[in-house]
């Protein structure tokens, strides 16, 4: 294909109806929690959205109108979209005008970005791609994987961006939970590999976002995104290593904390068992790996968050010596509050190392789960597992937990990682 884009208006990535003969506006590659609800979104604005995954199962699902994830409103929405006819998910990529790429992007040993996912995801638009179509890279990467790797593969295969196609960045910056409306509201940011890319991908995104839609590189949208969490872990760990000091000093770090933040210019964040999820303490190695030699503060960040949990474990112990095998309440699981997620959570670190490391009885909590994900426990009930403990371990600020009377917290020895009791 050559020499096929005539201008860089109202081609593939505007978000109007499609040609006759183009049975679908929008093709979202990656059905999981950024994939499914955009695809949701653009197919009740009125686009015919065709969403692919490798997974037969997320496939069979969908078009049966259900949904495998838990975010709010979802379900409607892709009950509405497939009952309507405006989305319908497919193993392999079909003619479309704008693709998507939501797939993973974790990293491997070493902290090193794994990408195959998105390599493989921009291979398999080789054969469906048409002159004008835009694709835009949505799962967060690191600085050039959208010029390198996304336009560098589709490049291989004679579609040149900018001039057979146009390739950009648009990372998404979704809260869960949240989702819904956030891919609406947010203010997104919009980086091509060429000027014209830049164009067609921010008008599409001005087809159905209500906040700001800012152009840039590609290479600046990457790392806003990653600039974003890496900040975010930056500054947790500075309350986390403040905790750290504290309780080495036998200060209460969130009166030394709450007495700092009086101070006009000062905004100390929580403090807390770690860093969890699968977006904070990943996305920073991605700068990392960009930039090893120019990243000792974000290196070190992560470094101090990791090791949350083991001081939390070493502070557990330290109670525990005054007993011959304490009850140990440990309440929450999830890696923030009020949601079931556990991926990467530093409460599942901690209450794994106590069972591998202390003689107790473990009495774990987690009111937003069924079943204990940690093999060989069980999970209590809260007041239950307040009235047994010796010991008491705050790992998460679950709404229920801010909601337990708090005599219960007054016999037990309590080590409040987040700030529930203050
Ligand atoms: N979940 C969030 O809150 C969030 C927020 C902002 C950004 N992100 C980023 O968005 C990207 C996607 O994250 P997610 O949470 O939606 O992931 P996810 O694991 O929930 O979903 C990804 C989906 O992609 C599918 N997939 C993998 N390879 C594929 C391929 N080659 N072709 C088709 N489907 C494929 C998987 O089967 C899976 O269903 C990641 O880069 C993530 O860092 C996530």
């Amino acid at each position: 294909m050559s020499g096929a884009i005539e201008g860089s208006s109202g081609l593939g990535g505007a978000g109007g109806p499609s040609e006759p003969s183009e049975p679908h506006d929008v093709c979202v590659v990656g059905l999981g929690y950024v994939g499914l609800p955009t695809a949701a979104v653009l197919a009740t604005h009125g686009l015919a959205v065709a969403g692919v995954d490798l997974r037969a199962d997320v496939l069979q699902t969908i078009n049966a109108g259900q949904v495998h994830i838990v975010e709010p409103e979802l379900d409607a929405l892709v009950r509405a979209a497939v009952a309507a006819g405006s989305l319908r998910a497919l193993p392999e990529p079909p003619h479309a005008r704008t693709f998507l790429i939501c797939v993973p992007t974790p990293f491997r040993e070493g902290h090193q970005p794994d990408l195959r996912h998105v390599e493989a995801a921009t291979r398999a638009l080789v054969p469906v791609l048409r002159p004008g179509n835009l694709v835009v890279l949505e799962s967060t990467v690191p600085p050039t994987t959208t010029r390198s790797l996304v336009a560098g593969v589709l490049a291989e295969a004679g579609l040149v961006a900018g001039r057979d196609v146009y390739v950009a960045h648009a990372p998404e910056r979704v809260l869960p939970g949240a989702v819904i409306r956030e891919v609406v509201e947010n203010a997104r940011v919009v980086g091509g590999v060429t000027e014209a890319c830049t164009e067609v991908a921010a008008r599409f995104y001005e087809g159905f976002v209500k906040g700001e839609v800012h152009r840039c590189r590609a290479e600046t949208a990457e790392l806003v995104k990653l600039s974003e969490n890496a900040y975010r872990d930056v500054n947790v760990a500075f309350a986390n290593e403040l905790a750290n000091v504290c309780d080495r000093l036998g200060l209460d770090p969130w009166e030394v904390i709450g007495l700092a933040n009086q101070h006009p210019r000062v905004e100390i964040l929580r403090p807390g068992p770690g860093v969890g999820g699968h977006c904070i303490a990943v996305d920073p190695w991605f700068i990392v790996a960009t930039a090893p030699e120019d990243t000792p503060l974000i290196q070190a960040a992560r470094g101090v968050n990791d090791d949350r949990p083991r001081k939390v474990v070493a502070r557990v112990k330290e109670l525990a010596e005054r007993f011959k095998r304490p009850r140990v309440a440990c309440l929450g699981l999830s890696y923030k509050p009020n949601i079931d997620d556990v991926r990467e959570s530093p409460a599942v670190a901690v209450v794994r190392a106590l069972q591998a490391e202390l003689s107790a009885e473990l009495l774990v909590v987690e009111p937003h789960l069924r079943a204990c994900p940690i093999e060989g426990l069980e999970l209590c009930e809260a007041e239950d597992a307040l009235r047994r403990a010796d010991i008491v371990v705050v790992l998460v600020m679950h709404r229920q937990f801010q909601r337990l009377p708090k005599e219960l917290f007054t016999r037990p020895s309590v080590i409040d990682t987040v700030g529930l009791l203050t």
